[in-house]
């Protein structure tokens, strides 16, 4: 049966109906549908609302459409979208008492449902890639705990570190990208079935009873809320967004530091490619598409945002333009995910250029002031500028870290504030060493590998603890 046959007299044009229908993307909700319509029909028959022999036959023909798949269904745009598609489908197999499957439910509530219910389902997917992610990631630091190299701030040398105390910074980043989309789960763990086009229904329906029956841990409490709410995909894409952005940030690393510049990390081939003109290049496109493609994902997020921001309480058509946007950014997310995990792990970090990085450049200027302060009982400051001068010094003579020892620190001192230190100089030499700078960090969060060990049994029972 024609849904406009009723109210309305004129059909659309094809092109107003291309441009109005959703069925493109509502292809992503057809399981969801189904299951809405299931769950809605055996509500109903348990309460008595419709009979049993016509609610058997409805959910016969829903059993059949789902052994059938997609499509079973007539997907013209004039039919608008996948519930009237669904809804003719019954009543393609049963006649006129598929109409009964509709009582008490408002394609509203059904399409804020069956979202809900396949977004659910996205999440944990892309959950369970982050989790092999940290595994990934987990795994290489392990190999790493020793690594030298230097850290930056500024993308200047500041100070050494290991190769695993880096890596498991990104670790932390997507534990964080992953407790987000499981504060956006739970909040969308209930169900809008029920709210029917705004106020409920007259009818004596079971809320809670279909919200079970769906997997949800309860009824949504307004139905007003039910139908207009679409914060659930806005603060998922914004979660996606961020994830996003971690994902770009180590891409964005991995290109910095396969420049010839660098040469701390040899991307593999396979995540690599070459010039048409210019034989020698190795290039890291994989990275790079990574980094542009995830910008994808401000732009939809900036999308819906707007679309949402100054509708009016309840159900508007706009809505339906949040949701191929909610799909552009789940479906994005989850290719830069797997790629961008495989290409780090494929990745070889060059430990002799790292060990190389850590010693240049006076990296150990900040341990040398705290050694002053620790054996030559000098207030930070005081220290600070002692050092500061030295490397100055140093730069100009042409002097290496290395070339730094007890007696040149005692004159810059003499000269800043009249007294000599007097520290060792094997203590000096100690202080220089990147290995015992990082032995030496021995504190929460720090690079000493028995904090980093402690970290990774942290991680690896996180994992443990989330794994389905
Ligand atoms: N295709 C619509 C959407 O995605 C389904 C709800 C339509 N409701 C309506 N009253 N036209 O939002």
């Amino acid at each position: 049966m024609n849904l406009r046959s009723g109210r309305l007299k004129g059909q659309m044009s094809g092109e107003v109906a291309d441009f109005t229908s959703s069925l493109q993307f509502d292809v992503r909700i057809f399981q969801a549908d189904v299951q809405c319509n299931q769950a809605h029909t055996t509500m109903l028959m348990e309460q008595g609302i419709i009979s049993r022999q016509i609610g058997e036959r409805i959910l016969s023909a829903l059993a059949e459409l789902e052994k059938e798949g997609i499509d079973a269904l007539d997907l013209n745009p004039a039919v608008e979208d996948i519930h009237m598609a669904v809804e003719n489908y019954v009543t393609s197999k049963i006649g006129s008492d598929a109409g009964f499957m509709h009582t008490a439910k408002s394609r509203n509530d059904q399409v804020a449902t069956d979202l809900r219910i396949a977004l659910k389902e996205e999440i944990q997917e892309i959950q369970r890639e982050l989790l092999i992610f940290i595994d990934t990631i987990v795994e290489m630091a392990q190999e790493h705990l020793d690594t030298l190299m230097v850290g930056y701030t500024h993308l200047q040398h500041a100070q050494p570190t290991t190769f695993a105390h880096h890596l498991l910074s990104y670790a932390q980043a997507l534990k964080r990208d992953y407790g987000r989309l499981q504060d956006a789960y739970q909040r969308m763990d209930l169900c809008p079935l029920g709210s029917a086009a705004l106020t409920t229904t007259s009818f004596p329906i079971n809320r809670n009873r279909t919200a079970e029956l769906l997997g949800f841990s309860g009824p949504m409490e307004n139905s007003i809320d039910g139908v207009s709410s679409r914060d659930f995909i806005a603060e998922t894409v914004f979660a996606l967004t961020l994830l996003g952005t971690t994902l770009s940030k180590i891409s964005e690393e991995l290109i910095i530091w396969s420049t010839y510049e660098f040469r701390m990390v040899e991307l593999a081939d396979e995540f690599s490619s070459t010039s048409s003109i210019m034989p020698q290049k190795k290039n890291p496109d994989v990275a790079e598409i990574v980094r542009g493609k995830t910008a994808v994902l401000n732009g939809e997020l900036v999308t819906i945002l707007t679309i949402i921001k100054s509708l009016p309480q309840s159900y508007n058509r706009d809505l339906q333009e949040v949701t191929p946007h909610l799909w552009k950014a789940t479906d994005t997310l989850s290719a830069a995910l797997k790629i961008t995990r495989e290409m780090l792990a494929s990745a070889e970090f060059k430990s002799e250029r790292g060990a190389e990085l850590a010693r240049a450049n006076f990296s150990a200027a900040t341990e040398l002031a705290d050694l002053m302060v620790r054996e030559g009982n000098l207030p930070f400051r005081t220290a600070h500028q002692i050092v500061g001068r030295s490397v100055s010094i140093a730069l100009d003579k042409g002097m290496k870290a290395e070339d730094i020892d007890a007696q040149f620190l005692d004159e810059i001192s003499k000269e800043l504030t009249g007294e000599t230190l007097g520290i060792d100089e094997s203590i000096v030499k100690k202080a220089l060493d990147p290995h015992e700078i990082i032995r030496s960090r021995n504190v929460i969060g720090g690079p000493a590998p028995s904090q980093v060990k402690e970290v990774i049994v942290n991680l690896k029972k996180f994992i443990q603890e989330n794994h389905s």
